[in-house]
């Protein structure tokens, strides 16, 4: 998978097939060879980039395999894109015992040129025992390796397991270290179809967070528009589905938060394909077939349709916002958006570091959000922030503007922490410009509300005894590198440069050389060599760091940019879009530059961009 765009475990990417790319998220139409309710034509107007249809099928009639081994399955279908094929496990979920075997199965899908091929896998249901499930991963898992050698096909290996986390966990691990390129997560139509939308997120979130990053994970059947955003957002990349048709057929039109019936439906949408051809009482008069045909290009528009809002979200980084909202609109989703929140410690490492939206905050529930928990997580992990705590006084602190009074008065007078009473949680004083601390948009910014004088502060006696803005830079030095990193990284000699226009900080130095330097947009910190060399020392191997292989070393040291396939080592607690040291296999600096990727995906990931270099050790 090629990284285009992310925020978490979402993805915009790329995935080379034989024949030709797929831009992800996407879904692939089920066709059935049989049936054409939809053409190729129209499906790639709405932005289809690929297929799937049923090996199964093919094989077992006599015309379709005739012209498959004859004239291939592009032929076949009419399409010259990228073709995904089913092996017939469902079949035998729905109909029992089928008359294939798996090696059989995947070499005819092979022979006809499909571009993804499926094994006949084992289809477990939510009510399996654990044994039997369990029986059924392992199985899969023995087929999956009966699928040996070279292929010119690329080969799915579904993730199988039931409703059990543990299985997922087992099955995920096991898939991702076969020659499976490609992996659907299975069993999971009959949650579907009971909307049992939490269990299957628990479903997703055990399996990608244990299944190759390196790999697309596709979600056999998941093809509601209602509940694309939230699999989108836990890592899902693919979707196939039949349910464009199957609605259809059940006169049930699809939207983007639910179903309607057309017997009930007064007006069509303006947004739709069907706008302006028919009213709902001349379609409820059309015969079957018409019905079916004009149902499903609704059906199918408004699944390519959502796919487009969500890679867009992904874009502006507001897909988790998306899916918040989203969760509102049927309790099926709420229970679902719960079941995410419950996993948020696992899903936070994966958000970036920053973003460009502001946060929006409404209410306790938004505390739940990603860079929420980061916050809560250094604030509870920091020992310093035990004990004794002051609050800055309502009224000294408003978003960029902390009153001078206050800082010099109280706050460098006295050496317990300060906190800032912030969005319903205590955040420390120092962070207050970092994403999302003065990012945030929150109701009462809409709301009337009174005067906001500063209080009179009361004068100390004592002496200034600490400096806010070397304080500042520690806690986020602290934040972004861990406890205890800040002192070492800025000792008290550093000296500070701020905005003449907006008196913030802006550089760090000591002697002359530039530690680090405070950006407006985010409130972090960016390294320079200096910096990175004092944070080097400050912490332990491998803290922080990617570390490269001699091929690399050199090049990295005059610039360039650190790719995957020269990393030898990595801190696996790397957030996406944190400054890291690049370091050779010695723990020399190399270079200091923005992490792309999470420590945790650095580990599966097998190609692209690691490190976007800043600032580097030797002249180019
Ligand atoms: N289609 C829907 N679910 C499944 C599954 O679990 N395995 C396969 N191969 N196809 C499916």
């Amino acid at each position: 998978m090629d990284l285009v765009h992310r925020e978490g475990l979402a993805r915009v990417a790329k995935f080379s097939t034989p024949h030709g790319i797929i831009s992800t998220p996407t879904i692939m139409p089920v066709i059935n060879p049989n049936i054409r309710t939809i053409s190729i034509e129209d499906m790639k107007k709405m932005g289809m980039e690929a297929i799937i249809t049923n090996s199964y099928i093919i094989r077992r009639n006599d015309n379709l395999r005739t012209h498959a081994l004859e004239k291939g399955l592009h032929d076949l279908m009419g399409f010259d894109g990228p073709i995904m094929t089913d092996s017939g496990t469902f079949q035998s979920y729905v109909y029992g015992d089928i008359e294939y075997g798996n090696t059989e199965i995947v070499d005819f899908q092979e022979k006809i040129g499909s571009d993804i091929s499926t094994i006949l896998d084992i289809f477990s249901v939510p009510e399996d025992t654990h044994e039997n499930a369990e029986k059924a991963v392992n199985e899969t898992y023995r087929r999956m390796n009966e699928i040996s050698g070279e292929r010119k096909t690329i080969i799915a290996g579904p993730i199988q397991g039931s409703i059990y986390n543990d299985l997922r966990e087992k099955s995920a691990k096991l898939m991702s270290g076969t020659n499976a390129g490609y992996l659907p997560v299975g069993g999971v139509v009959p949650l579907l179809e009971q909307y049992r939308y939490g269990k299957l997120c628990e479903i997703i979130i055990n399996s990608k967070l244990n299944a190759s990053f390196d790999k697309p994970i596709h979600l056999f059947g998941g093809g509601h528009p209602m509940f694309m955003g939230m699999a989108v957002l836990l890592g899902v990349d693919i979707f196939d589905s039949a349910s464009y048709v199957k609605y259809a057929r059940d006169g049930r039109l699809l939207f983007q938060e639910g179903t309607r019936d057309l017997k009930e439906i007064m007006e069509f949408p303006m947004w739709s394909p069907i706008y302006g051809k028919y009213t709902a009482k001349e379609l409820r008069d059309s015969s079957p077939e018409e019905r079916t045909k004009v149902l499903a290009h609704h059906n199918l528009f408004t699944i390519f349709m959502e796919l487009r809002e969500i890679r867009e979200r992904i874009y502006e980084q507001t897909l988790w916002q998306y899916v918040e909202e989203k969760s509102r609109a049927h309790p099926a989703l709420f229970a679902a958006f719960k079941s995410i929140l419950k996993y948020k410690e696992k899903l936070e490492p994966f958000f970036e570091l920053y973003r460009k939206p502001p946060l929006y905050y409404f209410d306790e529930s938004s505390q739940f959000n990603p860079y929420f928990v980061r916050l809560q997580k250094f604030i509870s992990g920091n020992p310093g922030f035990c004990g004794q705590k002051s609050h800055v006084p309502e009224g000294a602190w408003q978003p960029s503007r902390l009153s001078e009074k206050f800082i010099t008065e109280q706050y460098e007078k006295s050496s317990s922490p300060y906190f800032l009473r912030w969005m319903g949680i205590d955040v420390p004083v120092e962070l207050e410009e970092a994403y999302p601390v003065e990012q945030v948009i929150d109701i009462e910014h809409y709301m009337e509300f009174e005067s906001d004088e500063v209080p009179e502060i009361t004068l100390s006696e004592s002496e200034r005894i600490r400096n806010f803005d070397l304080e500042k830079l520690r806690t986020l030095c602290d934040f972004q590198f861990g406890y205890g990193t800040g002192k070492e990284v800025f000792p008290d000699e550093s000296e500070v440069t701020k905005s003449r226009a907006t008196g913030r900080i802006r550089t760090v130095s000591l002697n002359g050389k530039f530690l680090a330097t405070m950006r407006a947009h985010d409130g972090f910190l960016g390294l320079n060599i200096e910096g990175g060399n004092r944070l080097l020392k400050a912490t332990r191997y491998p803290a922080n760091r990617v570390v490269v292989n001699e091929d690399s070393a050199d090049f990295n040291a005059r610039g360039y940019n650190v790719f995957r396939k020269f990393v030898i080592d990595y801190d696996p607690n790397i957030i996406p879009l944190n400054d890291v040291l690049v370091v050779d296999s010695e723990d020399n600096l190399l270079a200091v530059g923005k992490a792309m990727l999470s420590g945790i995906e650095m580990a599966t990931y097998r190609g692209g961009m690691v490190v976007s270099v800043n600032h580097h050790t030797r002249e180019r």
